[in-house]
């Protein structure tokens, strides 16, 4: 197949041209084309290679063999309307819900994290009658209309907040409410949602969720302290909500140590119902919800059917089955805790070296540092990481920022990432730091 079509002028200009505007490019000053790609590698259109830091969709690595074989194979033989009985959905549904607690046991598979988002709140909505929803602070659920609703990433920027949106504190225990300092975050966090459901009964208002993504992403790579998901969805329930955790970029085993997220909240813990998505097919859209047999028989009772033409395909099948077999047979679990602990070893000697590197978190290859003028006030140094970013990029290593102020430097690349690109990426941002510093000594 030819790599490409036209020269990258020409593809730029046609993209400016064709495309909206709003779609934006990665490093938009000077857009990096791509043609082809393995691993955690990336080659631009002369052959030159990139390591890629950020692309946790393409989760087994660029274009895996095995699941670009069993797509190839599955489209070979057969992709039909999901009406008809299939093998495929019903052996992938049983594969995910062996990694799952025995409780979530009911799926539906869609095409993309927002539909799982929107099909989570409509699920959660007939369940519990309610309408009201309790979000984090600087969340991002999708790009549907409801998801902008409970986006406060998003909607901030847009109409504003819906009275039925509750936001709640970002348990953030770096630079949120409350900190490392702090006896008990986790109780003090959950107590703030607590206080907003309160607040809403006393408008007379009802919970329908609360929504969460396991990790916040957007938010800035967080970590949210212990025990906290377990108290908040005391007081949820109590309230007669749900608790949907969304895995969609944290699930698969992301983190290492377990396959989802919400699990380093302790055993305990069991959400009612879980959103997947992004490393599902590999880069292929799939998609899914899991809910209980009570949250999805009400469902059920309303008479409606649920179509979806695209999600549970047999080809989407396949290619989710292809890529549960590869974190097993590659022990990409076990690679994300070793790797991730290394590369979380080295961004903390160089914190001890960069007065700029305020924090390093992360859990397995979920792994964030975030940039500060100054570790007391914590002044977020957003040129810097910026600038950061663009260095990088002309080492050939592909980073991104994020963050209510871009300060956080994020890794989340394939899982197949090694140690030696731990150490390679770790060696080129020591570099650029010196730099930064130097530059601003002088200045
Ligand atoms: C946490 C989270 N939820 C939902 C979504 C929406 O997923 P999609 O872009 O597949 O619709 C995203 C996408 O970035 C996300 O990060």
């Amino acid at each position: 197949m030819a790599e490409e079509m036209f020269q990258k002028d020409e593809t730029l200009r046609m993209r400016k041209r064709l495309i909206g505007q709003s779609c934006r490019l990665f490093f938009s000053d000077d857009p990096v084309k791509i043609v082809r790609a393995r691993g955690q590698y990336l080659y631009d259109e002369n052959g030159v290679q990139y390591l890629d830091c950020i692309s946790n969709v393409q989760h087994v690595g660029h274009c895996h063999p095995a699941v670009t074989q069993a797509a190839a194979a599955q489209m070979d033989l057969l992709n039909a309307n999901t009406r008809f009985l299939h093998d495929n959905i019903v052996r992938y549904a049983d594969r995910l819900a062996a990694t799952l607690p025995k409780k979530l046991s009911v799926f539906y598979f869609v095409n993309s994290g927002s539909e799982a988002n929107d099909l989570a709140l409509r699920l959660a909505r007939q369940y519990t009658g309610n309408k009201d929803v309790i979000v984090l602070d600087h969340a991002y659920h999708g790009h549907l209309s409801s998801l902008i609703d409970i986006s406060p990433y998003k909607f901030r920027k847009l109409e504003g907040q819906k009275d039925w949106v509750h936001v709640a504190p970002l348990a953030d225990t770096y630079r949120g409410l409350y900190r490392h300092d702090h006896p008990d975050p986790a109780q003090a966090y959950a107590d703030t949602v607590k206080n907003l459901i309160d607040d809403m009964h006393s408008k007379g208002r009802k919970i329908s969720s609360f929504f969460v993504e396991s990790l916040p992403s957007v938010g800035g790579q967080i970590i949210f302290p212990r025990g906290y998901f377990t108290k908040v969805a005391e007081y949820v329930r109590a309230a007669g909500g749900v608790f949907v955790a969304d895995e969609i970029q944290t699930g698969f085993g992301r983190v290492g140590s377990h396959y989802w997220a919400f699990q380093l909240q302790g055993e305990d813990f069991c959400p009612d119902i879980v959103t997947m998505g992004k490393p599902m097919g590999n880069g292929h859209p799939l998609a899914c919800v899991v809910t209980t047999e009570e949250i999805a028989g009400a469902f059920t009772a309303n008479g409606v059917e649920y179509f979806n033409t695209f999600g549970g395909n047999p080809v989407s099948c396949a290619i989710g089955l292809a890529v549960l077999d590869v974190i097993e047979k590659e022990d990409l679990r076990g690679n994300a805790v070793r790797v991730g602990n290394h590369l979380k070893d080295l961004l903390k000697q160089l914190q001890i070296k960069h007065p700029i590197i305020g924090d390093v978190r992360g859990a397995g290859l979920f792994v964030g540092f975030e940039l500060v003028k100054d570790r007391v006030d914590l002044t977020p140094a957003t040129e810097e990481a910026a600038l950061l970013i663009r260095r990088m990029k002309e080492k050939y290593i592909c980073l991104s920022t994020d963050g209510p102020w871009e300060n956080v430097v994020k890794f989340k690349p394939p899982m197949c990432f090694r140690m030696e690109d731990a150490e390679r990426v770790t060696e080129e941002i020591d570099l650029v730091l010196r730099e930064i510093q130097d530059a601003s000594l002088q200045k």
